[in-house]
Parts: structure tokens; sequence; C-alpha cells
């Protein structure tokens, strides 16, 4: 983060001087406008707080039809600025994990793309339609690594992988903050729930984290370091306590490792009235108490838990901290509400209304990009693109018409009806379509499936919406199943059973990986939607036309049973690892392969993709060379389409045992029917090293496979060995 002009720092300076330990609190405190339910806790009094200054920043407005954002963050900056004794501007605040109205596919679906370019792009779009509704600050990129898929939040991240999620959490930043968070179209981005929330015991929301500092350093810490080295304004810590120290009041992980080795420069604010629960974490037991542990572990902010309002004072007082340390804190505040312009220009964010083009055209991108999200988890080669059916299609199945689902969690400003469905996209062609929901979301009650059985005969293809509800995901929604919610199975199981030949399509909507084996095996085509946002039903149908051949990409691995978590390409060998030929003493399961239903990756187009040849230069390495890979890729296919390459590493012999692949790179190639073409790919030898024994980076000599490939499925890889010299 750039140091502000002297003129900027000393008007800091003189507002420290001239404030009261209350205002000091008061920059130091967030409190709710209740637009939008985020936590346990509901703010009062928040006018009266910001006009006495114990509240300097507000999160969660919306505003609504009579006063829309705009002008309800206007009066609330109005009142900050001009009823309360020094005029401080607010922060406002709000969760745009992916778009405030016009809304993205969920994160999960856009890290499919494998696209940093679009990441970006969606993100400066929705901080410019955020910013022009008045918000300041929103609580992204979440870059939580997740394997575990009963995790309700893995569907905010982008996945299982380190790599991809630095790369996520790096274009985001840019994509919310631009080159100046000045400009009235940016938002400060906080990335978030530091450090390993995304591996709480048993998936279990807000549970306990057992990691190894070499987890933690070589799969949860990447992604921060990444939008640290991006610029990113705030960090939030995770709510969870990691062996035993809860991360709002982690002095190692916060202060020598944040602060400290990563050098981030910006204000941690905590997450919803996390300070005040570490009384319930039971490592406190006043309010002066939690605020004391959260101020000396440098959390900036407190929102909503009133810890450094109620109890600064009495921390103070006792000698538990210093007014220093207050000083501090208020400092890095007021540095980035300076950096965001906030004092020089309030109301800039929500002053100018956005043009009719500028709407139209995110609306445009966000079809494109919710298209792209999709991936085509399974598909009989004759079944899709459908042309025109040329005869009835029955759209079956409770999320066929379900526009509030299509937001996923996490919605923002979107109505719940804004989205477009697939029934009201496929409404739009000249289609014969018969309906029937035929079980609800979230029921037993199987009492409707014979009607959607009875609009079976004569049609030319099924489509079942089937899924889970958008907030059975998110924040606060773990499943310990992950199987179809309700009825849904047994109406997939009666469409199938009375197709008798009629071409059967599955959307799966969800937030996380399912447990679909049992219809991955039986449909004729599986395209996982996750979330797909406002566009979702045009997005849907643009894939299924042909109008858009499906790229998108799973980042997390689809286990085949529960039993199976966690699931993700990135072990360890063991010392007896499974294999074909490898008999009864080895890591495996009696009732289950190994492997996933569908490995990190995978995602079918409508060409039909070979590699034919990899090319690895050099192939004797020093530490500061680059790695060139080629891949020669052939689409074998009847359509054109994109391919997606992965290029992974694997290290066989290394003084710490090394994951089976590491992901280094990837790239898209898109060919025509009938056409070769050679896809270049690169990674620095740098980017090899490891933690050793010690912890302690290192880049050691020897052999290096080299592997590329459509998905981390080693036996659809080519590989070849590269040598490091001493
Ligand atoms: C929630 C979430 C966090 C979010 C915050 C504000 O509890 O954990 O991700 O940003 O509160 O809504």
């Amino acid at each position: 983060m750039h140091a502000l002009a002297p003129q900027a720092a000393q008007r800091i300076e003189r507002l420290i001087a001239a404030m009261t330990l209350t205002e000091k609190a008061g920059q130091l405190s967030m409190r709710a406008a209740g637009d939008v339910v985020t936590g346990p806790a509901q703010a009062q009094g928040l006018l009266s707080g910001i006009r006495s200054g114990a509240v300097g920043h507000v999160l969660n407005v919306l505003g609504s039809e009579v006063s829309p954002s705009a002008q309800t963050c206007h009066e609330l900056q109005r009142v900050a600025l001009e009823e309360s004794r020094l005029g401080i501007p607010l922060i406002i605040a709000l969760d745009v994990t992916h778009g405030y109205r016009t809304l993205f596919p969920v994160c999960l679906g856009e890290a499919g793309l494998l696209d940093e370019a679009t990441w970006e792009l969606s993100a400066r779009e929705a901080a410019a339609e955020a910013a022009a509704a008045g918000i300041s600050m929103t609580f992204a990129p979440m870059v939580d690594v997740s394997r575990d898929p009963r995790w309700g939040r893995g569907v905010e991240g982008a996945g299982e992988d380190p790599w991809v999620t630095s790369q996520f959490a790096a274009a985001k930043v840019r994509g919310f903050q631009g080159r100046d968070l000045a400009n009235p179209q940016q938002v400060a981005a906080v990335a978030k729930h530091y450090l390993g929330y995304g591996a709480v015991t048993a998936g279990r929301e807000y549970a306990s984290v057992e990691l190894s500092q070499r987890t933690l350093l070589e799969v949860h810490l990447p992604a921060f370091a990444a939008a640290i080295r991006a610029g990113v304004a705030g960090i939030m810590p995770g709510f969870h306590d990691l062996a035993g120290c809860p991360m709002t009041a982690h002095r190692h992980w916060l202060i020598e490792q944040l602060r400290g080795e990563l050098g981030f420069k910006g204000v941690m604010v905590s997450d919803y009235n996390a300070i005040g629960e570490l009384l319930q974490h039971g490592v406190a037991a006043s309010l002066a108490e939690c605020a004391t542990l959260a101020l000396r572990a440098g959390v900036d902010i407190d929102m909503m838990s009133g810890a450094y309002e109620q109890g600064l004072p009495e921390a103070l007082e006792r000698g538990w901290i210093t007014e220093a340390q207050i000083d501090a804190a208020v400092r890095r505040v007021l540095t980035l509400k300076t950096r965001l312009g906030l004092l020089d220009d309030p109301y800039a964010r929500g002053r100018d209304i956005e043009s009719p083009e500028a709407i139209t055209s995110r609306r445009a991108l966000a079809r494109e990009v919710a298209a792209r999200s999709l991936v085509l988890l399974r598909h009989r080669e004759d079944v899709l693109p459908l042309a025109d059916p040329g005869g009835p299609i029955c759209v079956l199945g409770p999320l066929a018409d379900a526009p509030a689902q299509m937001r996923g969690p996490w919605p923002a400003a979107c109505g719940p009806n804004e989205p477009i469905s697939v029934l009201q996209a496929l409404r739009e062609l000249p289609w014969e379509i018969r309906h029937a929901s035929g079980v609800d979301l979230d029921s037993e009650d199987t009492s409707r499936i014979p009607d959607a059985l009875s609009l079976l005969p004569g049609a030319r293809t099924v489509l079942l919406c089937l899924g889970e509800a958008a907030l059975m995901s998110g924040e606060a929604a773990s499943r310990a199943r992950l199987d179809l919610p309700g009825a849904q199975r047994q109406l997939a199981e009666a469409v199938l059973d009375h197709a008798h030949g009629i071409p059967v399509i599955v959307v799966l909507f969800s937030g996380r990986p399912l447990t679909v084996g049992w219809l991955a095996g039986r449909v004729d085509a599986l395209l996982a939607a996750w979330f797909p946002g406002s566009q979702a039903g045009p997005a849907i149908v643009d894939v299924l036309s042909g109008r858009v051949s499906p790229v998108g990409r799973t980042t997390v691995s689809w286990p085949r049973e529960v039993g199976q978590v966690p699931v993700f390409f990135a072990q360890r060998p063991s010392g007896r690892p499974a294999g074909p030929q490898a008999g009864p003493f080895t890591s495996r399961y009696l009732d289950l392969p190994n492997e996933p239903l569908f490995p990190f990756g995978h995602g079918e187009s409508y060409g039909s993709f070979k590699l034919t040849r990899l090319r690895v230069a050099p192939t004797v390495l020093r530490a500061h060379d680059i790695v060139e890979v080629w891949v020669e890729v052939l689409n074998e296919g009847r359509h054109p389409a994109e391919e997606t390459i992965f290029v992974f590493t694997r290290d066989p012999v290394a003084s710490v045992a090394r994951p089976l692949l590491e992901l280094r790179a990837v790239g898209h190639i898109t060919l025509k029917p009938g056409e070769q073409e050679s896809l270049h790919l690169s990674f620095p030898v740098s980017t090899l090293s490891f933690l050793d024994s010690t912890l302690t980076p290192v880049l050691e000599p020897g052999e290096i496979e080299v592997l590329a490939g459509p998905c981390a499925q080693r036996s659809r890889l080519l590989g070849q060995s590269v040598r490091i010299l001493p």
C-alpha cells in the first residue's frame, strides 16, 4: 500500500489529536443498518451512534424502493458529516461477493472459468454497481481453500487448490479496487476469512480448525499473500479457533505473520460480532478482555460486537492496552478512508446514476460469464447441443422456474424475482414447452410426481432441473449429507424409469459438489450450474442450444460418497499408495474407489480433445529459469470447442513427502473439428520450491515430472521429466 501525501497524513494526525476516546473507539466500530441480516446480533441506535461519534462505519445498507441505497447512504453520510462533532465520513460496507444487483455466478462457479481477466472484470463491474449505490467496501474476495463440501462456504471461494485461489484472490482485488481507491467506481476489498477457515472440523460451520503449520503455510496462506501483493485494503479473520486460539485474537498469525512476514499494512476488520464472541470461545471474561485481545492482535474494526466501544475504556484504564495502540488502529482506519477519497469527497459514491448502456453491458457480461461457468459433467455426444428439438421439451423439477434460487447465497441487492429462470428463458424460444416441478425443493411429498410423468409421452427431450436451495450453502449452511434434498431423487428415478428412450438432461444447481454418482450413470447429460446468478436461464439455454460451447471446469473434486471427504488431488502418496496391482495392504477403502466421482478440473465440451504430444524445455533447469511447456491438442469432435489444459508437477523424491500433483499453470485453446494446434504454457522454476522439514523454503535439485492434461487425473496426463541442477 502506497504512503499518503504529507498533508493527508498530517490531517489524520490532527484528527487523532482532537478525538475523544469515544470517537477513537467509534472509528474502530462498525454497526449494521439491518437492510440485510448477516449475523446473530442486530444493532440499535445507528443514527445516534453516528451522531455521538461512537460508530465510524456501517454495513448492510441496501436502501429500499422509497429510499434507494445511494440516497440512504448519502443520508447516513450527511448525519456523520453534519451532526457529529468531527464530521468524519463513514465507510459503508456490504458483502458484494458475486455482484451487487446484477449477479454473476457464485464464485465457485466463476472459478471454473480459470480466467483471471474475467474474474477481474466481473469484480470491477460489481464494484462499479455497488459504488453507484453508495458502497465503499466489500467483504470479498473470500479466499478460503476448501476441500470439504460439507462446509457451506466453499461456494463463496475458488475451490480446493491454493494456486487457483491465489490467482482468483489477486484478480478480484484488482477488479474491486482498481489502481486508485479514490476512484468513485471502486471499493475497498477485504480478503477473508483468515486463516484456514475452509478446514473447519467435520465441515461444520464455525467449528475449530486443526491444521499443521505446513498445511497452513502451503495451502491456506498463499491466497492471502497474493491478495496482499495485489494491494488488498482489508483482511478479515475467521470466526474459528485455530488449535485453540480464536483467529480474532491470534497474535502469531495476525501480527507476526500477516503484518510482519507478509507486510500487510491495511485494515483488519473483525467478522460479525467475532470480538465479542471471544467470550463464547472462553478466552475472555469481559468485553474489556475481548477488546484487549483483539486490539493486541491487530484487529482494527469491531464489526457489531460493541466490544471496542464498551471495552476499550476499561482496558485502557486497567493498563491492558495503551492509547498508542488505539491510535495506531485509528490511523490505519483513517488512512483507508483517505485512500478511498472519503475525506475529500464523501458523496462521490452514489452521486452519479449509471447509464442504461452500462447496465445492459453488465447484464451481457453476466450472461456470458454464467454460460462459461457451467460444467458439463457428463454428456452423450448426440444429445447436446440441443438443436431445435423438433418436438415438446418437458421442463421438470423444483429449480426449473425458481428465479430467487438462481442467486445463490449472498445475493446483495438482487431481488428474488430479478433473475431469469430456465423456464422463462426457454419460453423465449419457438419450442413447445411442457412444465411441472414434480416435487418441492426440500420436502418428502411425492404426490405430484405422477403429474410430471404424465407430460413425458411424445416429448422429444426432458430437461430436469434439480439441486439445492440457494441458502443450503453459504454461511451457517453446512450439510452432513451431500445428496439431493427432499424427494428429488425419487422424481429423477421416476422420470428415468418412464423416459423410455427420451433423452434426459439434468441441470444441477448447488453450492457444492453433490453425491450424484447414481444419477451421472443414467442420464444423457449432466450440467453443473452452481448458482449462475441474474442471467441463469439465458446462460443455460445458450449452452444447451450450442450458442455457447461449455468450457467450465470444476475447481473442487466431487466425492462419490461423503465418506470420502476430504477428497482432493494434491494428496501425498503415503507409504502404501493404492493402485490396481497394489494388493490389500494399501491406502484404500473396502467399499469405494479412492478416486472422486469427478476430479478437479473435470468438464466436458462439445468437442472431443486428444493430447497428442508434450514438450518441456529446458530439461536441465536452474533456479531462475522458466519452464516452457508445449502441448499438441487435437479436436476429434464434430463441433468447435474450447479445451482447458492444466500443467502439474510431481516431485518424486524430496526431503519431505510431496503431493502427487501440484498445479502450476492453466491454459485454454479453441479448435475447430479436426484442427490440431500447440498450446504454450510456462511457469518459473522458483515456484517448485517448497518448505523443508524445518518449514524453510528450499529449491532442491533432482528430478521433477512435468505433466499436462485436461484434469487432475493422472491417467489422462502426458508427462516428461526434467532435472533441477544444484
Ligand atoms: C458474516 C460472514 C462474513 C461477512 C460478515 C458481514 O458473518 O462470516 O463473511 O462478510 O458477516 O456480513
